[in-house]
């Protein structure tokens, strides 16, 4: 990592085996190449990429780490793999992670949102040399009351749609198994991490803002708001990754200290519009305009959520790096630099390298 200012904690995956489930999905090909440029060996479990274009396959992953095809709805290939592979470290984070989808396939929501949580769980209980396991839930977790306070690790769990209520689930079946069964294991710390929206390049996902913004702007077509005044906590996708790297290699080292759940959201400043947040698009991305739909008769949205990091901030010593301009910018200029041609693969890593760097 030449000239790179290498944190302390990220130092630690080097050479480290770490399970990544998700791998094949936005977050998780994020993480599974940040990991491996700490020096881990990273094996992705989970579905394959989704389409042709997505971050997984833009930047070669399927080259750069080891990728199993699974369901994690499927316990015995799940244990056969991971016993056999082994890990120090597991970072769940494959779900059906779509509120609308969710809408439609319930069942399917919760098969995988919980029972697959629970198969990683109890598959996690087998390892010999497992230590340090981060869940990944959501900012949806939380029983949304619409009110103006950002919600703390103590709050009410609930959700009103399938996909709200599936990771409040999960969330339970983390409590349960972390009480339950991890805490006699002394050399093992199990987390679960809740962060909101995030934003970054490669993600070409239904029904998601950003994406979709930018296939408008691709097209010269404009940029149309279902909900423009719906504010929501943005951030980089680096920067909950940051969070979960950081919070894994802690429990590593004391795990009985950094078990629990934790939040991982943005600064205040960066709880914006998503009107806001296509003005910016547009403007980085250098012209387009925006056209506002309405959403008569859609399912219901949560209008306002925001996440108290007070623990991750004052334990911890993580904070977001980026504020929201920042943030804007370096996700439209990736989608814009790889449209003109720049390897993907060259584009996340140097923003991963500058993000490490704290540029
Ligand atoms: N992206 C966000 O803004 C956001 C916000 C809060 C929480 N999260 C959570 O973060 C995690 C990652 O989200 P993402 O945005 O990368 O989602 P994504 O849809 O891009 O990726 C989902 C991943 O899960 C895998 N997956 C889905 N169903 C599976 C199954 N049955 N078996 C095996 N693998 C399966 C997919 O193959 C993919 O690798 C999810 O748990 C999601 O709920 C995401």
């Amino acid at each position: 990592m030449g000239g790179v200012v290498m944190n302390d904690h990220l130092s630690l995956f080097r050479g480290k085996k770490v399970i990544v489930t998700g791998d094949t999905g936005f977050k998780g090909s994020w993480l599974s190449l940040w990991l491996t440029m700490c020096g881990a060996e990273v094996l992705g479990y989970s579905l394959p990429p989704a389409r042709d274009n997505d971050h997984y396959n833009l930047v070669g992953l399927s080259k750069i780490i080891r990728h199993i095809d699974g369901d994690v709805r499927d316990h015995g290939l799940m244990k056969k793999i991971f016993s056999d592979f082994d890990p120090e470290f597991i970072f769940h984070l494959a779900a059906q992670a779509l509120v609308r989808y969710s809408y439609n396939e319930p069942k399917y929501t919760f098969d995988t949102n919980v029972g697959g949580f629970i198969n990683v769980l109890e598959v996690a209980r087998s390892l010999p040399e497992l230590r340090s396991i981060i869940c990944v839930t959501s900012d949806k977790c939380y029983l949304n009351k619409e009110w103006m306070w950002g919600y703390r690790e103590s709050d009410e769990l609930g959700g009103r749609d399938p996909y709200s209520a599936s990771k409040a689930a999960a969330e339970m079946v983390f409590q349960g198994y972390m009480h339950a069964f991890f805490k006699e294991k002394e050399k093992v710390g199990i987390a679960s991490v809740r962060a909101g929206n995030v934003i970054g390049g490669g993600d070409w996902s239904e029904d998601r803002i950003v994406p979709d913004s930018i296939k408008a702007l691709q097209r010269s077509e404009p940029i149309y708001l279902r909900n423009p005044s719906s504010t929501r906590p943005w951030q980089h996708v680096m920067e909950p990754l940051a969070g979960y790297m950081m919070l894994a290699a802690k429990l590593y080292n004391s795990p009985k200290d950094y078990s629990g759940s934790w939040n991982f959201g943005p600064g205040k400043n960066a709880v914006n519009t998503v009107h806001d947040l296509a003005e910016k698009i547009i403007s980085y991305w250098g012209g387009g305009e925006i056209n506002i739909a309405g959403n008569e008769g859609g399912p219901h949205e949560a209008r306002l959520l925001h996440l108290n990091c007070d623990k991750a901030f004052y334990v911890l010593g993580w904070q977001p790096n980026w504020d929201f301009d920042r943030t804007v910018k370096e996700t439209t200029l990736w989608y814009k630099d790889v449209w003109q041609g720049k390897p993907a693969l060259e584009k996340t890593r140097g923003q991963i390298l500058s993000y490490m760097g704290g540029e």
